[in-house]
């Protein structure tokens, strides 16, 4: 497997001899990010090993217009949060999934994308799943990846370039989900305190933003786990009456942002302005939508749009995108697009307030800033 990768970065500087002199004027290559998370912004990858998370049949990406409406390995209909804020920001193209064929060497430019459906922080969060790359794992991927970058343009080049990429990092929601799991034998009865498992969630994850400040990230987004307790799922599990959200799951949430927003300011303190982290609070965003969905343009905020109202939501697996009978008529009216995830419709909103909203949504800058932002 190495030889043609090899053979295809070989090739790519065979046609554009001036590559370096190009990067480091950026004059192709204006926005770039790393991407790190779970189904929210999984891009792809889990197309690529064997798992029971994977949204690659219709109608998942039926309006994703780069496939012409084909599934590309995206939880939701369209586009993600990352790839509407990357779009914003003047991406050309979206980052490729690590896992993807061809990705590692012809694409390091653009940014890839490492997230995976049904990880979490914690390693041993979606195991029901059986595949899934921990966030762990999503950062020695990004190890990999920086020895193809050296390869290409030479350290310091390399570190040149990651200084002004974007890394995003949206997990935690399987971590938070696994812990309200109640059929998981392994886990199920000596269950931690919730204080505590935030404590496990928060250092875990600082953990690993440490190692990709020490490879060289200093642009960070981390965003926050949204309201786990209100998506059609957790509502259908405990029976909760219409509008309803599951107030435990909730709590849990808020103490665990509140907790790495707290470590995140004092990161940021620590390393001075050499590096930022950003904390994206996509919590209130989301439960603002869900409140005010009438407002916001939404008939729906209720039930998924795809997959049904009851367990076990398979959002339908059709070779017919049209003629899956379990697709809403209109899917720019609802918040969630399955049983889990939102729609592109509310992914747009999410990412807008990200990208320009104020200290309350993104602090201490907004992405917008984040991305104009030079040590
Ligand atoms: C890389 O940077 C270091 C320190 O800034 C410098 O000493 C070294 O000469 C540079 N190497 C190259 C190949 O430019
Ligand atoms: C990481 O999480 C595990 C539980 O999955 C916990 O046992 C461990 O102590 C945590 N690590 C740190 C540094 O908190």
């Amino acid at each position: 497997m190495e030889a043609p990768k090899i053979s295809h970065f070989l090739l790519l500087c065979a046609i554009c001899p001036n590559f370096v002199v190009l990067l480091s004027a950026f004059p192709c290559f204006a926005f770039t990010s790393f991407v790190f998370g779970d189904s929210l912004v999984d891009a792809g990858n889990n197309d690529y090993i064997f798992t029971l998370s994977k949204a690659d049949s219709p109608p998942y990406g039926i309006d994703f217009k780069p496939s012409g409406g084909q599934p590309t390995g995206r939880f939701t209909n369209g586009r993600t949060i990352s790839d509407i804020i990357g779009q914003a920001l003047g991406a050309k193209s979206f980052p490729p999934p690590y896992l993807a064929p061809n990705t590692r060497a012809n694409s390091v430019l653009k940014g890839i994308n490492y997230a995976s459906g049904a990880s979490g922080i914690l390693d041993e969060t979606g195991v029901l799943f059986i595949g899934r790359v921990p966030l762990r794992e999503q950062v020695n991927n990004f190890e990999e990846s920086r020895y193809d970058m050296v390869k290409i343009m030479g350290e310091n080049k390399t570190k040149e370039f990651l200084k002004k990429a974007i890394f995003s990092v949206t997990i935690g929601s399987n971590d938070v989900l696994n812990y309200f799991q109640p059929t998981i034998p392994f886990f199920g009865d000596d269950k931690v305190s919730p204080s505590m498992f935030q404590d496990f969630m928060v250092s875990n994850l600082t953990i690993q933003l440490k190692r990709l400040h020490e490879l060289g990230a200093r642009k960070f987004v981390v965003v926050g786990v949204g309201p786990i307790g209100c998506i059609p799922f957790i509502r259908a599990i405990h029976l909760l009456p219409s509008g309803q959200c599951f107030a435990e799951v909730n709590e849990l949430i808020q103490g665990y942002n509140t907790k790495l927003n707290g470590v995140l300011d004092q990161i940021n303190q620590e390393l001075g302005p050499e590096a930022i982290f950003v904390y994206a609070n996509s919590f209130d965003i989301f439960t603002k939508i869900i409140v005010n969905y009438h407002q916001y343009g939404f008939a729906n905020a209720n039930g998924p749009c795809c997959g049904g109202y009851f367990p076990p939501f398979v959002c339908f697996k059709s070779r017919d995108a049209s003629r899956s009978s379990a697709l809403c008529d209109d899917r720019s009216k609802y918040v969630f697009w399955d049983a889990y995830h939102p729609t592109e419709a509310a992914n747009m909103i999410i990412a807008e307030g990200l990208l320009d909203g104020d200290k309350s949504i993104s602090s201490p800058i907004n992405i917008r800033e984040l991305y104009n932002y030079n040590s």
